[in-house]
Formats: structure tokens, sequence, C-alpha cells
């Protein structure tokens, strides 16, 4: 069994894929799946930490958890900062939208018979990891996630390098992503990279192993 050490720790995590809609009926948005996050949620739970999670669109069970149910980037941006203000760890495993679109038609939106493109003007959705890690607050660890496609290890890690940099969390996984691989995959593997990109850990395997190597480095990232 698993050691009790995220105990007293209230853990915030993102799960799943946002949507955003562009009239009553239909929405952009992503392949997650939630696996990960939801099994990040659960090891945490019995590790001893008060978790909560903050789930958008998943296809995996969530009972026993207490989750707050989200749709949109801007709904997870709520719920997400609100929730951190008396959490320890967010853990940003939610594939966000970046972009919305500009407006959200009250009516369907109809086929026009004589017109073959659509063009659609999206905006972009407040970037929640980077709000939460500029924050600074000190004793809130903040881990985000990475998912890239890349052609080999290498531009997987440049991408990742770059994203760390540029995002600031304590910790960010990068992971690949494709047609078959990363999303909605029972099985991940990931490389762990600190706030400047170096590599601090990597780890492959069910996501609930990946899961448990992720919060091995929270645990190790605390203060004590
Ligand atoms: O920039 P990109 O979407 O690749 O960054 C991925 C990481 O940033 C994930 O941890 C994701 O949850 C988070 N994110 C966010 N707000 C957004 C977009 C992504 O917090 N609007």
């Amino acid at each position: 069994p698993r050691p009790r050490d995220l105990a007293g720790l209230h853990v915030v995590v993102s799960a799943g894929g946002t949507r955003e809609p562009l009239d009553p009926v239909r929405f952009l948005g992503n392949r997650s799946s939630g696996k990960q996050g939801v099994a990040l949620a659960r090891a945490a739970a019995e590790r001893g930490a008060r978790v909560t999670l903050v789930a958008a669109h998943v296809e995996v069970p969530t009972d026993g958890l207490a989750v707050t149910a989200v749709e949109t980037a801007s709904e997870m941006a709520l719920a997400v900062e609100s929730a951190a203000e008396v959490a320890d760890v967010v853990i940003m495993a939610a594939a966000v939208a970046d972009y919305r679109p500009e407006t959200v038609s009250e009516a369907k939106i109809k086929k026009e018979q004589d017109v073959d493109g659509l063009t659609l003007r999206l905006v972009k959705n407040p970037d929640i990891l980077r709000g939460l890690a500029a924050l600074g607050r000190p004793g809130l660890t903040v881990v985000g996630f990475a998912a890239e496609t890349a052609p080999d290890r290498e531009a997987l890690l440049e991408l990742g390098r770059a994203k760390a940099r540029r995002k600031g969390a304590d910790l960010l996984v990068v992971n690949a992503v494709g047609w078959t691989a990363g999303f909605g995959a029972d099985d991940t593997a990931v490389v762990m990279l600190d706030a400047d990109g170096g590599i601090v850990a990597e780890a492959d395997g069910s996501k609930r192993v990946v899961a448990d190597a992720i919060l091995d480095r929270v645990v190790a990232l605390r203060p004590r």
C-alpha cells in the first residue's frame, strides 16, 4: 500500500476536455478522456489528500470523488481559481480549449444553400495554468501538462522545454499525443520538467502508475 504522504493537503485536479459552444447543439471539443486526471484524483485521495476534481467532459466514472462539473474553459477557470484559493496543490490535467467561438448563436446555425464554406471566428481563452503559476503564492504547488505531437523524443522535449519556461509551473508533465497515442489510451509515457525545462523524472505504464509517479514529484516539491 502507498504511504499517506499527502495527508493534510488539499489537492485540486482538473480533468477531461472542455467544450466550447457554437450554438445550442454544437461545440468545439477535443479527444481528452479524463483518464489521467481522474487517475490523479483517485491516487491523491488514496494517499490521504482532500481532493477536488474539476471535471470537464470525462469518459470515465468519477464516483466517490468530490466533483465540480464544468463545460467551458471560462467555467473551468472560475472553478479552478476559486478552489485554488484554499488549495496546496493544483494539477491541470484537463485539455482546456485555447480558443472559443467569438459568439455563441442563440439559434442553431443553419446551412446556407448557396454557400460552400463557413468561417468561425475564435478568441483566446484565459490560460488558467499560467495565471496560477504567475500568482507565485507561497505554499501552492502548480503542475501542468503538455500534450504534444512530435516526430521524436528530442522534438517532444524541445516543445516541452519551451512550454515549461512559458507556463512557469513547478512541474510540467510532457507526453506525446497523436491519432492513436495519448488521449483516450489506458497507458502513457511522460517526462516531467521543472520550470526551467530540466528533466526531473520519467514514468510510463498505466495512467494510475504515472499518476503516482507525478504525485511522488509533488511530494518532493512540497516545502517542509
Ligand atoms: O498551452 P497548452 O494548452 O498546450 O498547455 C497545456 C497545459 O495548460 C495543461 O496543463 C492545461 O490544463 C493548461 N491550460 C490552461 N488553460 C488554457 C489552456 C491550457 O490551464 N486555456
